[in-house]
């Protein structure tokens, strides 16, 4: 299951390559993941985000990280894009995997690769995407 947030679309079309890349075909905005009944028996989960604010996550992506019901995917494996722009910000990354790793974590939910944080200001580093991709897709709970 891949999960998006997204305001003017980059993240949606990262997180659709990375879906198309790993062969995932679940692929759900932070809205209607928090609104579809909780699919069950779900392996692995995807989550892609973009900062708006200093390390901040974007509103509906915030609202599914508190409100989800993560539980229901514990064992799960889960794995975390976070998109930005590092000009003008003092740390390399975004910011926001702390916070996303920690709570699923917290659920029983365990990560699968390193947190991406991904330049996409002016152009999205689509190679960076498609090594995280294929980091993820060497993983035995995707394989299998
Ligand atoms: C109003 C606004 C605020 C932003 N704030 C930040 C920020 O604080 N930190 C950061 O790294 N990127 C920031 N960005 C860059 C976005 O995260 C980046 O453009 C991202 O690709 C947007 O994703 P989306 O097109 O899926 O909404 C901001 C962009 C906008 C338009």
């Amino acid at each position: 299951m891949v999960i998006f947030s997204t305001i003017g679309g980059t993240t949606r079309k990262v997180a659709q390559r990375v879906a198309g890349r790993i062969g995932d075909d679940v692929l759900l905005d932070a809205g209607e993941a928090l609104s579809s009944p909780v699919l069950r028996g779900v392996a692995h989960v995807l989550l892609f985000s973009p900062t708006y604010g200093d390390e901040e996550l974007e509103e509906s992506f915030e609202r599914l990280l508190l409100h989800y019901d993560w539980e229901s995917l514990k064992g799960a494996g889960f794995a975390f894009c976070e998109l930005g722009i590092y000009t003008g910000y003092e740390n390399f990354g975004h910011g926001l995997d702390q916070m996303v790793c920690r709570t699923l974590v917290d659920h029983g939910l365990h990560q699968l690769a390193p947190s991406l944080s991904i330049d996409a200001v002016p152009i999205t580093d689509w190679m960076m995407v498609d090594a995280w991709s294929d980091l993820i897709l060497s993983h035995p709970v995707i394989r299998s």
